[in-house]
């Protein structure tokens, strides 16, 4: 992962502080996973067994954050933010190495959650996020990025892992389908999706697809064809067994069950039933259960703290005045979502702000677009202090 410059400077900070300003956010030092092997069912919700664990490199941006904080409260306030569970973004072939190490502190009732993100084209609808591999590189996306995964939680079967497989992807197929760019992407994705899906079906493992959000294929005319393409993608792995729906809301904005929705009074809201999360879930897991597909949901909660901040409902570029949410959890009220959790690490940009970069999109230039925004993935410090100061609630 990059790192911003005062990023660095915090871990070198950090590394130099007396290790009794650190302890506070010293992970339990525990034995590696359990005794056997995990064995998930994924006809149940985990996460009623499992809690999201607080893994170590989330748990290192944040301290170095909390070390680069002059204001005590503030940064005690922060501290917090290195215990909660959140997902592990695997972006980069590189990035598998992140895998192993992020393993050596997960107790036995914890679960990894991992977001695989790397299908060549990636983020086709959009700049800030193109990956790695090219259009076409898709044999590559199998065996120099699949495969070794795949190998990685074979080889340590006594741990449970929660997937979310490659965000925005199916769902720019839906909706996105005009654009060059996604009609090149669009075979690479369905296969790497589904070679995803039918590999990384193993028993210590849970799957969820990407189902973008409320806003996205909540509309009227999508709900359909979005539960379709999904499903497609369900049953050309051959409806692997550790599969169990979809995550929304990844890296998103919208508020669980706000009534009325924030853009329920847009001119268009009336093609739009689905104005919260709660409505997406619960109507578009409807469609997916007539295409004939797992349909239980995990939500990101992890920065819909504050609502009304966005000028439209498509904005998603580090919106200004974002805080964090909900912390994970198996109690959602609702039998439909499985958990709320944290998916997006909050601090990580959606998107370089530097109209001369290679990724910039103009969304991250939009009024209602945190600025200067680095490169997507990389820490933003003040954003990130923003999300303490505006979480709901509070820390
Ligand atoms: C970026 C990834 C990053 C992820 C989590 C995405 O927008 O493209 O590189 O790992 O966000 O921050």
């Amino acid at each position: 992962m990059k790192l911003t410059q005062s990023a660095v400077l915090a871990f070198a900070a950090s590394a130099l502080a007396a290790p009794s300003s650190t302890t506070q956010q010293e992970p339990r030092k525990v034995a590696a996973a359990c005794s056997s092997a995990v064995s998930l069912d994924a006809s149940t919700n985990v996460f009623k067994k499992y809690t999201l664990h607080a893994n170590k490199f989330y748990r290192d941006e944040v301290t170095a954050a909390v070390s680069a904080l002059s204001d005590s409260s503030l940064a005690s306030a922060a501290a917090a933010v290195a215990d909660v569970g959140t997902f592990l973004w695997i972006d980069t072939i590189a990035n598998i190495a992140k895998i192993e190490p992020a393993l050596a502190d997960v107790p036995c009732d914890h679960i990894l959650g991992l977001v695989i993100y790397d299908l060549p084209g990636r983020d086709c609808a959009a700049k800030a996020s193109n990956g790695e591999l090219k259009v076409g590189e898709i044999s590559k996306y199998k065996s120099q990025y699949i495969d070794p995964i795949v190998k990685l939680i074979k080889a340590y079967p006594n741990t449970a892992f929660a997937l979310v497989i490659e965000p925005d992807s199916l769902p720019n197929l839906v909706t996105n389908a005009d654009k060059d760019t996604c009609k090149q992407s669009a075979s690479g994705y369905r296969d790497g999706v589904a070679y995803a899906l039918k590999n990384l079906n193993l028993p210590n493992v849970v799957m969820y697809i990407d189902a973008g959000h409320g806003g996205w294929l909540g509309w009227d005319a999508n709900l359909k064809p979005g539960a379709q393409e999904l499903a497609k993608a369900y049953t050309s792995a051959g409806k692997p067994k550790q599969f169990r729906g979809i995550s929304t809301n990844v890296a998103g904005w919208n508020a669980w069950d706000l009534s009325p929705g924030e853009f329920s009074t847009a001119s268009d809201a009336k093609y739009n039933k689905c104005q919260n999360e709660k409505i997406y879930v619960t109507t578009f897991g409807a469609a997916l259960k007539t295409a004939g597909m797992p349909n239980h949901a995990i939500v990101d909660t992890g920065r819909n703290g504050v609502t009304g901040l966005r000028k439209e409902w498509g904005d998603w570029c580090n919106v200004h005045g974002a805080g964090f949410g909900v912390r994970p959890t198996a109690d959602t009220g609702t039998e439909l979502a499985d958990a709320f959790v944290w998916i997006k690490p909050g601090g990580e940009s959606d998107g370089t702000s530097d109209t001369s970069a290679n990724r910039y999109d103009s969304f991250c230039g939009k009024d209602d677009a945190f600025k200067p925004a680095p490169e997507a993935g990389t820490w933003n410090q003040v954003y990130f202090e923003d999300l303490i100061k505006n979480a709901n609630p509070s820390f």
